[in-house]
């Protein structure tokens, strides 16, 4: 897999704060600023020679739009999907949550269009909408396809807030391996975690895991059926003195103190934890996508 230049990642952020920045400070859904981020990404995947294609839906009257972008060729009844949400809340202009996990995919996405790749699995990414306001444009789209279409969908990795400035390293828990909270996920969530935690392992950093207590946009794909897995560096809860003794950082403060806050932007990244998230997500995306064909992942 290759090493994604974290610097790649970082100018994303930067479009994506000057977007927020010319539009009243957010980009957030329904404000000219989530358009804007939309219309940026979709242009970067265009350029890449992705297959893009924008799917709108309605929040109580307001527009809401995914973008998604399909990578031709592979094996086309066995789709693994990528996806991060792309709307901020109104507050701030939502650099960490979730500038963050969209940047890194979209650099992920590009890394495919630059090598032009031949994956024996199917690819496509999605930037998903108003998530902040109930993982509105994941459901849509989950609720938006046959139920063929939907059993093509062999694995979803999700990424929301992957440079958290006092960052943890947590893997959604698909084994529920310390056997309390919200339970396993469906079926083969269970490899997915074993794969991030591979690339982890390899540049030793410790990780945990998270529940699925439905607080992202993977609600929707688990809902049905659809094994699920991603990583998250931690929003408001506080890092324990154990975890900032593993992972450095501040005991006793939260992951994001600038969670869904005004002071969401560029400097509310953690560098380094952003660099090992667009490594790991790469590394998932060619451990799943480039195995032996017929081989599930
Ligand atoms: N989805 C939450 C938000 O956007 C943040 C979050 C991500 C919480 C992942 C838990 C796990 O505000
Ligand atoms: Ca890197
Ligand atoms: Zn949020
Ligand atoms: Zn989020
Ligand atoms: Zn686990």
């Amino acid at each position: 897999p290759p090493d994604i230049p974290v610097a790649d990642v970082q100018e994303h952020l930067r479009q994506l704060q000057v977007i927020a920045d010319n539009n009243g400070g957010n980009r957030a859904h329904g404000r000219p600023g989530f358009k804007a981020s939309l219309d940026y990404i979709k242009g970067q995947l265009d350029a890449a020679g992705f297959q893009t294609a924008i799917q709108r839906f309605t929040v109580n009257g307001t527009t809401g739009y995914n973008l998604l972008a399909d990578w031709s060729g592979g094996d086309p009844n066995n789709v693994l999907m990528v996806g991060a949400h792309l709307d901020g809340v109104r507050a701030g202009p939502g650099i960490n949550d979730n500038g963050s996990g969209s940047a890194a995919i979209l650099e992920v996405a590009r890394t495919i269009g630059r090598q032009n790749v031949k994956p024996t699995k199917h690819l496509r990414f999605a930037w998903w909408g108003a998530e902040e306001l109930g993982l509105r444009g994941s459901r849509h789209y989950v609720n938006s396809l046959t139920r063929t279409e939907r059993s093509k969908i062999k694995a979803y990795l999700n990424f929301d807030m992957v440079g958290s400035p006092n960052a943890g390293y947590f893997l959604y828990d698909g084994d529920n391996s310390d056997g309390v909270g919200a339970g396993p996920g469906p079926a083969g969530s269970d490899r997915l975690e074993r794969i991030l935690e591979d690339y982890f392992r390899s540049i030793n950093v410790p990780t945990e895991g998270t529940d699925f207590d439905g607080r992202s946009d993977y609600g929707p794909f688990i809902a049905v059926g659809i094994a699920a897995g991603g990583t998250f560096t931690g929003a408001e809860k506080r890092k324990s003195t154990a975890q900032a003794q593993k992972w450095g950082g501040r005991a006793g403060v939260a992951f994001d103190p600038c969670y869904h806050s005004s002071c969401d932007t560029m400097r509310n990244i953690d560098v380094t934890a952003l660099d090992r998230n667009a490594d790991a997500i790469a590394h998932a995306v060619w451990t799943i996508a480039m195995a032996q064909p017929g081989k599930r992942f």
